[in-house]
């Protein structure tokens, strides 16, 4: 049986940087290397204010903490932590193909390739791979050929092991994951990889299938959560027309022990690297195999979510006259969902879009978000010139800042700390009437109605 000593991870992204930090936290015994092409990135890593660590998650910078310097390193020399270890994450970033065949659908794997290439050429020992990053279903086929034409005539295995945890709670989800799934072909290099998750998983909870399988799960289950999502978005609207709350609704339909409760929170709509990409991903393979009903039947809940979208943009619109023209919208969170630094899809990126398509001048404060982030996002969509986003848009760094004389207030992400603001005090330093337009139905209605605000959430 093989005994792992040496841990490399390839990218030290959002998914290997935390579920590095954590299986090194909880094996002391396995050196763990992280390593980047991205050198600011990796510094960022090393610094020794850990308030700098390049990815915000609560309680990661006591688990660096813990491990760093002792078990866990975060290094540039990719070639190094290859050759010494004796197993490989990859943990590469596969966005959505912005070019060629399945542009706008299909996983650009390039990252995942210049990986395997790389581990081919490098190693003069047997390794085992894992797949980290969410992958296309079959992808170990590819990684597989290219290894194994590629390489030095050393022992190739392949294990699928997706990660689940979700941002802003990565730490807690990687300490106790409700599973880890691992697939592969192999048994030896299985149980390998078994028996690092065992040194802190119980093993019920850890769960071993065929390699197919396993790239499906991942894909499957965010299908399936960005669906309840999706769903319990289209019961908003219907709740808007309908005085039915959809608050109540969820939490009516949720105490059925069949449904659960979990997932249910209607929201302005759902973003992260994620669950768009997957579904994408999800609807292109789908498609790829001539099955077009599924990919339709998928298709939907990205449809659903985009309107979501639009619709709270309109709804603002709409109900400030009809213009937006040269008001001033302050927009409280930028971040796809509390807790995380992390914009990537965030809804709040394309109401923007919206509201700047009709001129309105946007000021954003986002506890964790920076001005440069923003501005990237903004570009990114290349609606308008980078200068007229720096005309319209401007990034503060206190909630003070953002709603003094204020047309409207629109809350993007769900920040406790919205929660907790004087909205009293609030309301004298806006300009009157004073919109609120909550996109996460994070403040009390009747109490924001009393202040006299006109307060309008999503679902209600
Ligand atoms: C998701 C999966 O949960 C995780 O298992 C997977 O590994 C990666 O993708 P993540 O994208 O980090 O994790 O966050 P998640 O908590 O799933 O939220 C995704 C989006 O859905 C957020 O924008 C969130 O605000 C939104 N959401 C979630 C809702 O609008 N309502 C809900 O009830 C739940
Ligand atoms: P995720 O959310 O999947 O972790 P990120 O974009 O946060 O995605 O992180 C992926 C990381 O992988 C980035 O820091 C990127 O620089 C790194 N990366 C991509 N390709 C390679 C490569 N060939 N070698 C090393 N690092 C890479």
């Amino acid at each position: 049986m093989k005994n792992i000593k040496k841990i490399a991870c390839i990218g030290a992204g959002y998914v290997g940087g935390p579920t590095m930090a954590v299986v090194a936290q909880h094996c002391p015994h396995i050196q763990v290397t992280i390593v980047d092409l991205n050198e600011a990135r990796i510094a960022a890593w090393n610094d020794e204010n850990l308030d700098n660590l390049p990815v915000y998650e609560p309680g990661l910078d006591a688990v660096v903490a813990e491990a760093r310097g002792r078990n866990l390193f975060f290094s540039t020399d990719i070639t190094k932590a290859i050759d010494e270890a004796d197993m490989i994450f990859i943990s590469v970033n596969t966005p959505t193909k912005t070019y060629g065949k399945g542009k706008g659908q299909a996983a650009d794997l390039k990252y995942i390739e210049l990986c395997a290439r790389q581990i081919a050429a490098v190693s003069t020992t047997d390794k085992i791979v894992v797949e980290k990053s969410t992958l296309p279903v079959r992808t170990a086929a590819a990684l597989k050929s290219i290894l194994n034409n590629t390489g030095n005539g050393v022992k190739f295995d392949i294990l699928s092991n997706p990660e689940f945890l979700a941002e802003g709670t990565a730490v807690t989800d990687l300490q106790n994951p409700d599973r880890v799934l691992i697939g592969g072909e192999d048994a030896e290099a299985i149980q390998a990889l078994v028996n690092v998750y065992a040194n802190w998983v119980p093993a019920d909870r850890i769960l071993t299938t065929n390699l197919w399988s396993s790239e499906l799960s991942k894909l499957v289950a965010n299908a399936f959560l960005a669906q309840r999502v999706s769903s319990i978005n289209a019961i908003s609207e219907l709740c808007e027309k309908t005085e039915a709350n959809v608050d109540e609704v969820s939490h009516a339909i949720g105490m059925d022990s069949r449904i659960g409760s979990k997932f249910l929170k209607a929201s302005v709509g759902f973003g992260g690297s994620c669950f768009q990409k997957d579904i994408l991903n999800l609807v292109y393979i789908a498609r790829s195999y001539g099955l077009t009903a599924v990919a339709d039947y998928w298709e939907q809940v990205i449809i659903m979510n985009d309107h979501q979208k639009s619709r709270f943009a309109q709804k603002i619109i709409h109900t400030m006259y009809n213009t937006v023209n040269g008001k001033k919208i302050a927009f409280l969170g930028w971040a796809f969902k509390k807790d995380t630094n992390d914009t990537r899809e965030s809804a709040a990126i394309y109401v923007a879009d919206h509201l700047l398509d009709e001129e309105a001048e946007i000021v954003i404060y986002d506890p964790k978000v920076t001005e440069d982030q923003v501005y990237k996002d903004l570009d990114y969509l290349a609606t308008r010139s980078p200068e007229a986003n720096r005309r319209l848009v401007t990034v503060v760094n206190t909630p003070t800042e953002a709603i003094l004389d204020a047309h409207a207030i629109a809350i993007l992400t769900e920040w406790d700390e919205f929660k907790a603001y004087d909205w009293q005090a609030i309301k004298v330093q806006m300009k009157k009437p004073s919109f609120v337009f909550d996109g996460r139905k994070l403040l009390n209605s009747k109490e924001m109605r009393s202040l006299g605000f006109d307060y309008y959430a999503i679902g209600e």
